[in-house]
């Protein structure tokens, strides 16, 4: 993970970095440092967060037009401060700052001892910038060929940005499985791990590509293959707006962008769907309709919430398209040689797109000869651009460690992928299909009602907020949500949660049930409701406390359960769009109660670019 902002140009350099580091802390928060050139090459690094770091540079002089900064989220070393970044080279005239992991650093590190480099820090990332300055040394080159040179030393994922003491205007960068943004202003460039820390200044960028090093100097771009071949840097424009990365009025990003759920669906179905004409048109899945609707099954690989989102998809895929679905953890897919036949599809569902179990699986399935796609949330990002094709889900930037737009976004879209297959495969009428997709439109005003239930949650919210473990249960198109609104619990507020399906609740689980437990169970109605409410009886005969969220005038489960949220109806296949909502808000307010970190909790990190 990481965050890493660099600037060069005619502006003061340490606002932009720590402004920019600010917006990147999502990525990484244990550690950060600047490195800035006034005089010599001044390095400044401190344990904790951004905030952390700007009082060491409080009452400094900060002035330089160059620098490079880190966020970091510790894979090799303890989070210090001799281990935050940037890292000088032996000499203190370099400095680097690194995103990813050195496979090969413990090696590469024994040689470069042996030829009497001496490191301060326990990183990986420390050996590069020692190796880069002593194949510049020993081979009397520019820094530019040894970045190159060191780079395919180098196993692992990398993205770098090296500044040098001498040189007051250049950059040098490489990327390879870690992202990398280049923003191209007027005469100055902005470097990023995404767009977020550049798009106030320009919205002109260049996506670094995986084995491309770039030389920034006196204002000129210039972007090579590690083979030294130049390439022609295609400059993007953005569309992102700078609001949509702020708080706007909002405690914490999470809280905001649940908030935002009723539009981003809006956002993701917008040109996409025609239900008069029983069409769903799907930019990026333009060309690949038929493969996609031909395919003997469906794999989908993911982690954490996307896989939840992936779960969800399987019932809608097989229900709709009758296509068979595998859902796999991306972590275990890759390492456990899975049959891949030539012609099967692969669909890698991810928010950020840079998700390296994720990556790692969509490869391997490329390289057993599956078609892979794409269902992205970042634009750009490694993921969407790994695969065959694939949809964005357009929920906007997501900052909030906690996944909550994003996963409405990625079902809303997985739905739209399963009509198209269905209407390709003739297995629902169009009939079917122009209800559904009428059903589907009207989702965006029925998560806007869903969304009038956060005082009352917030209430609840306070009765079980020192709770030690929490069950949460549902059957069909709920029992991933159940998942959800578990996993969404632990991390943000540290209380223990399960999900499970209902009906498995008596082959294990039961047994933990006493007037302790809070049992969360979705019960909207649909084909198994009376199941349900069987188990809900269950539970409330071992004296669990029950809050249920039920469907709009339901009029039996409110004798029976402690709390009761209601969400409006709608059809079962689209429920997970409407009845997440009130457990995102649970996870929300729980956690704010017993004080924790909402946006940035312990441990985690916004995108998880390690194995
Ligand atoms: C969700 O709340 C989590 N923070 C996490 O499980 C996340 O969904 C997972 O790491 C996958 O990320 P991705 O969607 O960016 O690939
Ligand atoms: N491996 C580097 C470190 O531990 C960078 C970590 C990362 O990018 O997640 O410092």
């Amino acid at each position: 993970m990481c965050g890493i902002v660099a600037y060069v140009g005619d502006k003061q350099a340490a606002p932009i970095i720590i402004k920019g580091l600010k917006r990147l802390e999502y990525r990484g928060y244990d550690s950060a440092g600047i490195a800035l050139l006034n005089g010599k090459l001044n390095v400044y690094k401190k344990q904790g967060k951004v905030a952390d770091l700007e009082q060491v540079l409080d009452g400094k002089t900060l002035n330089s037009t160059i620098g490079i900064g880190h966020t970091r989220w510790a894979t090799h070393g303890e989070p210090n401060d001799v281990n935050a970044h940037p890292h000088y080279s032996g000499s203190k005239n370099l400095a680097l700052i690194h995103n990813g992991i050195i496979e090969n650093y413990e090696s590469l590190k024994k040689e470069l001892i042996s030829r009497g480099h001496t490191f301060d820090s326990d990183t990986d990332s420390e050996v590069l910038i020692h190796l880069i300055e002593d194949i510049r040394d020993n081979n009397d080159c520019t820094l530019g060929r040894a970045v190159r040179l060191a780079m395919q030393q180098v196993i692992g994922a990398y993205a770098i940005v090296v500044m040098d003491k001498d040189a007051p205007s250049q950059l040098i960068a490489a990327r390879k499985g870690s992202p990398l943004v280049i923003g191209v202003g007027k005469g100055e460039f902005f470097l990023a791990s995404d767009a977020t820390p550049i798009i106030e200044y320009t919205n002109e960028v260049v996506y670094l590509d995986d084995y491309e090093i770039a030389v920034i100097n006196e204002g000129e771009l210039e972007v090579k293959s590690h083979k030294d071949v130049p390439k022609t840097p295609y400059i993007q424009t953005l569309e992102m707006e700078l609001e949509s990365i702020e708080k706007g009025g909002y405690e914490h990003f999470m809280l905001k962008e649940i908030f935002e759920q009723s539009r981003s669906i809006g956002d993701c179905l917008r040109g996409r769907i025609y239900p008069k004409d029983a069409l769903i048109k799907l930019g990026g899945l333009r060309k690949h309709g038929n493969t996609i609707a031909n395919a003997n099954r469906i794999i989908i690989v993911a982690c954490g919430t996307s896989w939840h989102a992936g779960l969800v998809a399987e019932y809608i895929f097989e229900e709709l398209a009758r296509i068979p679905v595998e859902v796999e953890y991306a972590s275990e897919f890759r390492y456990r040689n899975p049959i891949i036949n030539e012609g099967d599809v692969v669909f890698a569902i991810s928010q950020s797109g840079e998700t390296a179990d994720t990556l790692a699986a969509l490869e391997l399935a490329k390289k057993k000869g599956a078609h892979i796609y794409g269902v992205c949330n970042v634009v750009g990002s490694s993921i969407a651009r790994l695969t065959d094709a694939g949809v964005y889900t357009h929920a906007g930037p997501e900052i909030g460690v906690a996944s909550t737009k994003a996963f409405t976004a990625q079902v809303t879209v997985l739905t739209l992928i399963a009509l198209m297959i269905a209407k390709k495969r003739n297995s629902l009428s169009d009939e079917a299909i122009k209800e559904l997709s009428r059903e589907l439109e009207s989702v965006p005003e029925k998560v806007a009602i869903a969304l009038e239930n956060a005082a009352e949650i917030e209430k609840i919210s306070a009765v079980y907020k020192d709770a030690k473990n929490f069950l949460y249960l549902g059957r069909g198109y709920n029992f991933p949500v159940a998942l959800e609104g578990a996993l969404k619990l632990k991390e943000i507020s540290y209380i223990h949660a399960e999900g499970y399906p209902a009906a498995e609740m008596k082959h294990g689980p039961i047994a933990l049930i006493d007037e302790e437990m809070p049992v969360v169970v979705i019960a909207t109605r649909d084909s198994s409701y009376d199941k349900v409410v069987s188990n809900i009886q269950e539970v409330k005969a071992r004296k669990g406390k029950i809050i249920a969220v039920v469907t709009k005038g339901d009029a039996l489960i409110p004798s029976m359960a402690d709390h009761v949220i209601e969400v409006p109806d709608t059809h079962p296949v689209l429920m997970p769009l409407v009845s997440v909502i009130p457990l995102q808000f649970l996870s929300y307010y729980i956690a704010v109660m017993r004080g924790c970190n909402v946006d940035q909790p312990r441990n985690l990190a916004k995108s998880v670019t390690v194995e």
